[in-house]
């Protein structure tokens, strides 16, 4: 009988040491990480002091007296494997290792460039480290459009079945973001209105103050469309059109997640200059804020969009005819994200006075910084003489934070599935693919238009449409 192993690549990268190592951190103090479970540290430099001197660090925040004593038990368990993605030589020493032990590799998280995925997969499987009970989570981005992400795919399906490969979308790990299909699908009040015949506009935003200063690089080579739209926009904007599906499980849910991405309307170069903004921001209007430009690590004047705004359309019964506006950007006035749904106005007004709104009814579900699910209403203020309408808000808070509970990390959630094998919350093949054709049309769409790039100040709300 073998033990399991988890393995984690890219053990000392910026991710790893602010998300994953906490994430299962918090997973051995609540009993998640199956007790026998041996975590490994994978990179091509580096021991197992140096791991856990860094691990130390980088777990000091997660430390308060329920689970001060858990650190040195987390320690004991960790240790640390020099291999290079590359050299086969290195997976069959960690191999000899891990069997040497009593080990399996029960995961293996690639917190690694995307280039690298099938080289890893396929030096694991030849040293023998992959069999059937082995998982593998991939993380985003896969590719930088369809054609790499298939090549990708198709590398690491060589050694692996679908089933053992979990894409993550850490928007799919955050509680708001399944709380969504909960408000949906466990209450009956609003799927008979969740349809053109009610709803005017859907408006999802994921907007973040931060700019790329330190990661320019990387960046430069992506942009928005490909580092938010492509993945964590598409993943929320299935959620909210999404069919209810047959019943709750992983295939059910996804199945009919990607029929929403299949009807996404293509953007072309007729429609792009209506439906979409690229937008890059300049220093702010004080100027204490550069402009992406200008960032320290900025290596050369670039034309890469920081900020996307999208008009986009879901050709279906359900939704034809409404749009949904999908915006995202660094550098914006605050950082949240949130999805709002408008809905129409009352066939006919009967009182009199239209209150001054530019809205009718709203049901507003704030995902960051802090949770809440608002519907707007109106209602008659208290008057004997008049009958004046005023918009109230009907509010729930649903912040975790001010509950005295600790806040989930997105990955804690999505590492504690992978173990326990529930795939619903990782992305399918199909829904990727789908994702990167949709982003690949409007790329070129956009380049082709020659449309212009919209410089916004930084710390302003971006540009809009019209
Ligand atoms: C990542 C992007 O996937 O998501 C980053 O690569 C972005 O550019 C981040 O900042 C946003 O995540 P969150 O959870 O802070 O909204």
């Amino acid at each position: 009988m073998t033990t399991p192993a988890f393995l984690l690549f890219g053990a000392h990268g910026d991710l790893a040491l602010r998300m994953l190592w906490p994430s299962l951190f918090r997973l051995h103090c609540d009993g998640s990480l199956p007790p026998e479970m041996a975590v490994f540290g994978v990179s091509r430099s580096g021991t197992t002091a140096e791991l856990h001197a860094h691990l130390r660090k980088a777990l000091a925040e997660e430390l308060h007296d329920g689970n001060r004593d858990r650190l040195e038990g987390f320690l004991a368990k960790t240790a640390f494997i020099n291999a290079d993605a590359g050299r086969l030589g290195d997976f069959e020493t960690m191999a000899a290792m891990l069997r040497g032990q009593g080990h399996h590799v029960a995961i293996s998280y690639l917190s690694m460039a995307p280039d690298l995925f099938a080289p890893i997969v396929a030096n694991l499987h030849a040293a023998g480290l992959i069999d059937p009970r082995t998982r593998v989570i991939l993380e985003k981005p896969i590719g930088k459009d369809l054609a790499s992400s298939k090549a990708i795919s198709d590398g690491v399906a060589e050694v692996l079945a679908e089933q053992q490969t979990y894409r993550i979308d850490h928007y799919l790990g955050k509680e708001a973001v399944q709380n969504l299909l909960a408000l949906r699908f466990a209450n009956l009040i609003f799927e008979p209105l969740w349809n053109s015949h009610s709803i005017a506009s859907v408006h999802i935003t994921i907007a973040e103050s931060l700019g790329i200063g330190g990661r320019w690089g990387y960046y430069d080579k992506s942009g928005a469309l490909r580092d938010m739209v492509q993945n964590h926009m598409l993943q929320l904007i299935s959620l909210v059109a999404m069919e209810p599906p047959v019943n709750g499980s992983s295939e059910a849910i996804r199945n009919e997640k990607i029929k929403v991405l299949q009807a996404l309307h293509p953007i072309t170069e007729a429609n792009v200059g209506d439906c979409v903004i690229f937008g890059q921001y300049a220093a702010s209007a004080d100027g204490r804020l550069p402009g992406y430009n200008d960032e320290a690590d900025a290596l050369h004047a670039s034309d890469t969009e920081t900020f996307v705004a999208i008009k986009a359309h879901v050709d279906n019964w359900r939704w034809k005819g409404v749009p949904f506006y999908l915006k995202t950007g660094k550098r914006l006035a605050s950082k949240h994200t949130e999805v709002i749904i408008e809905f129409k106005e009352v066939p006919q007004f009967l009182f009199g006075q239209k209150p001054e709104v530019d809205h009718s009814n709203r049901l507003v579900i704030q995902m960051q910084p802090d949770e809440s699910i608002t519907l707007e209403i109106f209602n008659k203020t208290p008057d004997v003489h008049e009958f004046v309408l005023k918009p109230v808000e009907l509010n729930l808070e649903i912040n975790e934070a001010g509950s005295g509970k600790v806040r989930h990390i997105a990955y804690e959630r999505l590492i504690r599935d992978a173990i326990k094998g529930d795939r619903t919350l990782f992305v399918r093949r199909d829904e990727l693919e789908q994702a990167w054709a949709w982003i690949d049309c409007i790329q070129k769409a956009y380049r082709d238009s020659g449309a212009p790039l919209r410089r916004y100040p930084a710390g302003s709300d971006g540009p809009e449409f019209g």
